[in-house]
């Protein structure tokens, strides 16, 4: 029998293919999309041209940002049939399951944006475009509330506050969760970007490629986690409670989330970021709770694990304090990595190779078969 390489359990440290979009500096705490650094975009910029980054590989002119917004604001829509499933589903069903069946839904409807290669640029923008729509509608239904009308005239950022909170949302926090959508819209080959782009390796469609990514962010050791922070807030209480409580889990051996990276060796930028809006937004509501209740954690989490904080630690208290329910944090994650998954699958068209690795084999070879009716 051929034996394969070391195994590589995680795939960790392994390049498993060449990518324009996106580099992460793991020790020098770097985050880089298409060349521009996270932190200029995320004082600049805004979702949809970070998406058109993503997906052209270049900053657009003022003209093709525009046109850009106007495509996107145009297709919020969502189909009567889409609309009647999401009436259907469960009150009390986890919203990334409700995402995840209704974007595979969304296929059946919608065949010509569905198409593998060049042409799925169409489907990537109906799927960012769209994904506000469908979080607000969960919300909304599971709330007893009618669907809300698109509103074109929004920016993507503060439509789907809208969309969700069914109220207009001031300067500050648009441009929270502007920040916010900037900071998650991509990440190199992060578990959900891996898995799109092993499905669209076997050139499934795009739509298909982001139900695998959906189901994969799900998990709390990947997009779930900020939902676990704020759980672990609620369980603190009080900034003088953190040493005891963390204390006592990590002596349990439980992970404290929103901390430890499989890339960064040091602080991610993006909990840099999100720390600073997370004392501005706390600050603009008159509350600080969570800000100071984060940073105690996070000195005790330091001190006895040396472990730095992700980009999950800050961002569940951002969206705390914007209105966002704990349980469509992560769906809040989908509609902003969505403009990453895309990109990713459009560039695993561009360059394609079916993703397929090998496992090594730790089981017999040469085992007796015996018919059924004579086993024991
Ligand atoms: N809390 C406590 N201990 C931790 C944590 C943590 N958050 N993260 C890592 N460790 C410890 C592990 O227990 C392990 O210790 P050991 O060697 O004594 O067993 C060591 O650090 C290495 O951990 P691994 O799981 O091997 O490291 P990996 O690179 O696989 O982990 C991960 C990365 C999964 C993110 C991990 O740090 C973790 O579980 N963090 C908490 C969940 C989280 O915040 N996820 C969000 C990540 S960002 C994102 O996906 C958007």
């Amino acid at each position: 029998m051929v034996e394969p390489a070391d195994v590589q359990k995680g795939l960790e440290d392994v390049i498993a293919l060449e990518s324009r979009i996106c580099y992460i500096d793991g020790k020098g705490g770097r985050l880089i999309y298409d060349g521009y650094d996270i932190r200029d975009l995320a004082a600049n910029s805004n979702f949809e041209e970070v998406a058109y980054l993503l997906w052209y590989g270049r900053l657009p002119t003022s003209t093709q940002l525009a046109e850009l917004k106007q495509r996107l604001a145009g297709l919020r829509e969502l189909p009567a049939p889409v609309l009647r499933l999401l009436t259907a589903m469960p009150r009390d069903a986890l919203p990334m399951d409700v995402l995840r069946t209704v974007v595979s839904a969304l296929a059946v409807y919608e065949p010509d944006e569905t198409k593998p290669g060049e042409a799925s640029i169409g489907g990537a923008q109906r799927l960012s475009a769209i994904l506000p729509a469908i979080l607000g509608t969960i919300h909304r239904l599971r709330n007893g509330l009618p669907a809300l009308a698109p509103r074109p005239e929004l920016s993507h950022a503060s439509w789907l506050l809208y969309a969700i909170r069914g109220t207009d949302s001031n300067e500050l926090e648009t441009r929270a969760l502007d920040v916010a959508l900037i900071l998650h819209a991509d990440h190199e080959l992060n578990a959900s970007t891996f898995a799109a782009r092993v499905t669209a390796s076997t050139l499934s469609d795009l739509y298909s490629a982001v139900t695998s990514a959906i189901g994969t962010l799900k998990g709390p050791l990947h997009g779930g986690a900020n939902e676990r922070v704020m759980e672990l807030l609620e369980e603190i209480g009080t900034p003088e409670k953190a040493e005891e409580v963390v204390r006592a889990k990590l002596a349990r051996h439980e992970r404290i989330m929103g901390f430890g990276h499989r890339v960064y060796k040091v602080e991610d930028p993006r909990a840099t970021i999100l720390r600073e809006w997370s004392k501005r937004i706390g600050e603009a509501k008159g509350n600080l709770r969570y800000y100071d209740l984060l940073r105690a954690v996070e000195g005790v989490v330091h001190r006895e694990k040396g472990l730095y904080p992700n980009v999950d630690l800050y961002s569940g208290s951002v969206y705390t304090l914007l209105g966002i329910p704990k349980d469509l944090f992560t769906p809040v994650f989908a509609a902003s990595r969505v403009a990453g998954w895309t990109a990713h699958v459009l560039e695993e068209y561009q360059d394609l190779r079916l993703i397929r690795p090998t496992a090594r084999y730790v089981g017999p070879v040469d085992l007796v078969y015996s018919p059924i009716g004579s086993r024991g």
